[in-house]
C-alpha cells in the first residue's frame, strides 16, 4: 500500500488537474465587468432576413439642398474625382421614385470622395426609418460607393431597435441623376439577418 502510493499519486493528480482545467473552461471566467448570456435574457427568438425597397434622394443643388459639402482640399475642385470632398446628408427615403411619394425613413451621415482614380465614395450613414413597425429603428451602413457603377454593394454594419444584431448589405442602383442640378435619384434593396 505504502510502495503504491508514490505511482498512483502523481497519476491522480494530473488527471484532476486536467479535469479541473476543463470544467473551468466550459463555464468560463467570470469578469467584474461582463458575463455570458442566454440569447433568450434579451428577448431574442429566431433570427430572420428582411428585404428593404425604397428610393433615396440625394440633392446637391437647387434651392432645398439635402447634401451639403462641409470640407474639401485645395485640389478637390481641380479633381477629376472630387477628390477630398466631403458631404453630410439628410436624404429623405420614400416607397416611390418620386419625391412626393410616402417617406419611409432617412439617410444621415456623410460621404466623401476617397478615390483619385475614379469616382468613389466612402459612405457612412444611417438609415433612420420613420414608417411603420421601423419607425425609430435604424440601420448603419459603411461602405464604399462607385457612383457610375451599375450596382453598388455596400455592407450594412449593424442596427438598433428592429434592427439589434443587423448585418448585410444593401445594392444602390441609381435611377436618376441630373447633372445640371447634381439630384440623383438612387434605388437601395438592402438584404438584413436581425431579430
Ligand atoms: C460566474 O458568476 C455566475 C453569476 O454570478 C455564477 O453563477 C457562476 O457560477 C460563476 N462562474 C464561475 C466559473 O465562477
Ligand atoms: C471650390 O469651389 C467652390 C464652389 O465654386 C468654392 O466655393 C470654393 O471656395 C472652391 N475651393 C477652393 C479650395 O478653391
Ligand atoms: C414615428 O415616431 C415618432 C416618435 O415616436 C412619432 O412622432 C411619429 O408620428 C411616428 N411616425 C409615424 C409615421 O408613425
Amino acid at each position: 500500500m505504502a510502495k503504491n502510493l508514490p505511482k498512483v499519486t502523481p497519476t491522480f493528480l494530473i488527471l484532476f488537474t486536467i479535469l479541473s482545467f476543463s470544467t473551468f473552461s466550459a463555464t468560463g471566467k467570470n469578469h467584474s465587468f461582463s458575463r455570458t448570456l442566454s440569447p433568450a435574457k434579451l428577448g431574442l427568438k429566431r433570427e430572420k432576413l428582411s428585404h428593404l425597397h425604397f428610393y433615396f434622394h440625394d440633392a446637391v443643388g437647387g434651392r432645398n439642398p439635402t447634401a451639403v459639402r462641409v470640407a474639401e482640399a485645395p485640389m478637390t475642385n481641380t479633381s477629376s474625382t472630387s477628390f477630398g470632398g466631403v458631404l453630410v446628408m439628410d436624404d429623405p427615403l420614400t416607397e416611390q421614385p418620386e419625391l412626393s411619394s410616402k417617406l419611409v425613413g432617412r439617410a444621415q451621415g456623410i460621404y466623401a470622395s476617397a478615390s483619385q482614380s475614379e469616382v468613389g465614395l466612402l459612405m457612412a450613414l444611417n438609415f433612420a426609418f420613420m414608417e411603420g413597425k421601423y419607425n425609430g429603428s435604424t440601420l448603419s451602413v459603411l461602405g464604399r460607393n462607385t457612383i457610375l457603377s451599375a450596382v453598388r454593394e455596400l455592407p450594412i454594419v449593424g442596427g438598433s431597435g428592429l434592427f439589434r444584431f443587423a448585418r448585410g448589405y444593401a445594392h444602390a442602383r441609381t435611377y436618376t441623376f441630373d447633372e445640371k442640378a447634381q439630384n440623383a435619384i438612387v434605388e437601395y434593396n438592402v438584404y438584413v439577418f436581425h431579430y
